[in-house]
């Protein structure tokens, strides 16, 4: 744990030399890593192709610095504790050992199924320590993973395996979520009709649900385990080789592959996580978030296990049995760091402070927001009467691309404020910047965020599409990362983020874009035309709120209205339903035809009377009468 900073003066220290000498900064960390063989150049980077390599020509197994290493002094300690959906069901606890020789015995598994290095694998899965036992598996044998998240739809699942080719898929019969069972392996049925490439699906036993099992293609994961060893050597793999492939929306109609790399990931993972949550030895660390997004993959399993911690994983919802449940987990396992987003903190905040109360909360010595910007209120609630007013709150600014938290507070170390993520990590540059790119430098300032050096966690590529990747980041302004995001720079040079300035949602701290939304809307056969916006929402942020033109013959509008939100919620997943949807006679254009989304920001979000000027529009008429249909929005 030497690279843990525990001063401010550390800090700034630290960071000014990492902005001197990335290259020596980020080598020392890299260093207290087991390598087969050494890198022989830190860096080579520039951001027009954009080609970024860290560690060059660096040979290693990631699992090697998680399990392996761990195995000498930290063998009996646990690695995992696993909480599941029921609270009368018993926890479970793997230490470094088992969750090493359950890796093992998964990763020889799947060799014999013929999965080998640079083969892709889709795990979709639900919460259960088998769900980074096949995460860690795949990394062993140098199988690229990606995970989609066990809530998408079947059409979604479909896409992901056949962007990326996948031979194999991880899966189990059902999910337990709160008082429900989701049925899974029958979503991996239906996607696969889809599907030729997958030649084989394990099925992790979970919920007992009935599931109908192909012959020769599909598998239990308590048979294939049968008769394995529990060694199997680690794939030796180029610090540049993919380590996994995570889906995320932009503003396109189609998710992109976001490409990860081991060198660089395991090094900014581990080192971020120390910091910012600064986890000593022995401490309990929850992050509630699911694998299946990027918070899991960087902060439930790679940073915590690389750092030998104790990281918990919980399967159910916040409010199964009842809305005390955080609580309880936090005071049965003597969670030490707990790491959430602003919607679970809102709608918890919601039942008030009767479900807290029975609870013993003083474990705690570091809480933790991700994924949206948390507003003053939820943070100030969070803040007193989850961490009693004395726990540090770490409000971490972040991406799927980014890999690793970028912005945050150092918890105790730099002083927190609320809503403001704060300040940058060691290594990270970020700048804002006009809208022609010029750098608005000093305090009190506002544009979009960019980075503007690499950092060992960044993406290399978009999976399949590397020209997608160039002009997604790194053409809007030239020799910099564009985030997608603005920011604001206050009088403290402390960082804000205000949001994405992209045709992206941001819904419980989930990322949608508008456009695949209206696509899947689009799909309904009474559908003319749609168009999606965003608007605030008190529990989940933002809500999706969609305008459609619609053909109403033989429909009644709430039949209509109901239809939609299906509709989307079969084709992307639950998690896409709209929350509003307006039928509209027509939508507003400019006249190249662009639809002016600004106005229906604006009704969406009741600010109908703050339009500005419609004058320019092609069809100005048609505002009048969504302003007026707006209270038929359901
Ligand atoms: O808009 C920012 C928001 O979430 C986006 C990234 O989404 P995703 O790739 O799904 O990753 C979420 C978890 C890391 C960002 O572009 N965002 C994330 N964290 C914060 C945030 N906005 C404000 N404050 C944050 N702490």
């Amino acid at each position: 744990m030497s690279h843990k900073i525990q001063t401010l003066s550390g800090y700034i220290h630290e960071y000014q030399k990492s902005v001197l000498q990335p290259e020596v900064f980020w080598g020392r960390v890299a260093e207290s890593f087991h390598w087969e063989k050494r890198w022989d150049k830190t860096l080579e980077w520039n951001f027009e192709e954009p080609d970024i390599k860290w560690f060059v020509n660096g040979k290693l197994n990631i699992t090697e610095n998680i399990l392996d290493r761990h195995l000498f002094i930290m063998g009996d300690k646990p690695a995992i504790i696993w909480e599941p959906n029921e609270p009368g069901d018993e926890a479970v606890t793997l230490t470094y050992r088992e969750l090493y020789e359950k890796t093992n015995e998964f990763a020889n598994a799947m060799k014999a199924k013929g999965v080998g290095k640079g083969d892709r694998v889709i795990i979709y899965m639900p919460m259960v320590p088998e769900a980074a036992i096949a995460m860690l598996a795949c990394a062993r044998i140098g199988a690229v993973h990606s995970i989609v998240f066990a809530g998408f739809s079947s059409s979604s699942l479909a896409d992901r395996v056949n962007d990326c080719e996948a031979k194999m898929i991880l899966t189990s019969d059902g999910n337990f979520r709160g008082a429900k069972k989701i049925p899974v392996k029958a979503v991996v049925d239906e996607a696969l009709e889809s599907c030729t490439t997958v030649e084989s699906v394990i099925v992790f036993q979970r919920t007992g649900t009935e599931v109908t099992m192909k012959e020769g293609r599909d598998y239990w994961w308590h048979d294939v385990i049968k008769g394995q060893s529990k060694e199997c050597k680690a794939e030796i793999m180029d610090s540049e080789d993919m380590l996994f492939i995570l889906y995320t929306s932009g503003s396109t109609g189609k998710p992109k592959g976001v490409v990860h790399t081991v060198g660089g990931y395991m090094v900014y993972t581990y080192y971020s996580f120390v910091n910012v949550f600064q986890y000593s030895i022995g401490d309990v660390y929850w992050c509630t978030a699911d694998v299946g997004w990027i918070t899991g993959h960087s902060y439930i399993v790679y940073g915590p296990l690389l750092a030998g911690a104790t990281t918990l994983m919980f399967e159910g919802v916040p409010t199964y049995p009842d809305a005390g449940r955080f609580w309880q987990i936090v005071e049965k396992h003597k969670v030490n760091q707990f790491y959430t987003a602003p919607t679970a903190i809102r709608a918890l905040q919601a039942y008030g402070l009767e479900p807290i109360e029975p609870y013993d909360l003083s474990s705690l010595k570091v809480i933790g927001s991700v994924g949206e910007p948390i507003n003053e209120e939820a943070w100030h609630w969070y803040h007193d009467h989850i961490g009693k007013g004395n726990c540090p709150l770490v409000d971490t600014w972040w991406q799927t691309e980014t890999g690793g938290i970028m912005v945050s507070a150092l918890a105790g170390v730099i002083p927190n404020k609320p809503a403001h993520a704060s300040l940058p990590l060691p290594g990270i540059q970020p700048i804002i910047v006009d809208a022609e790119g010029n750098e608005l430098k000093g305090n009190n300032v506002e544009g979009n965020l960019c980075i503007k050096f690499p950092w060992p966690s960044m993406l290399r590529t978009t999976y399949g599409d590397h020209e997608r990747c160039r002009q997604t980041y790194f053409s809007t302004y030239k020799g910099l990362y564009f985030t997608g995001d603005g920011a604001k720079r206050d009088h403290d040079g402390y960082l804000r983020i205000l949001g994405r300035v992209d045709d992206v949602i941001n819904v419980s701290g989930h990322r949608m874009g508008t456009a695949e939304v209206e696509n899947a809307i689009n799909e309904h056969p009474k559908v003319i035309e749609s168009a999606v916006v965003g608007y605030p929402h008190d529990v989940k942020g933002q809500g999706i709120y969609a305008f459609a033109i619609c053909d109403m013959e033989g429909r009644s509008e709430e039949n209509l209205i109901a239809e939609i939100k299906k509709t989307v919620a079969n084709i992307i997943g639950p998690i896409a339903r709209p929350d509003k949807v307006q039928i509209v006679p027509g939508l507003p254009k400019t006249r190249s035809g662009k639809i002016m989304r600004r106005i229906l920001r604006k009704v969406a979000a009741g600010e109908a009377d703050q339009l500005g000027d419609t004058s320019t529009l092609l069809n100005p008429e048609v505002v009048e009468s969504i302003i007026e249909s707006a209270k038929n929005a359901k």
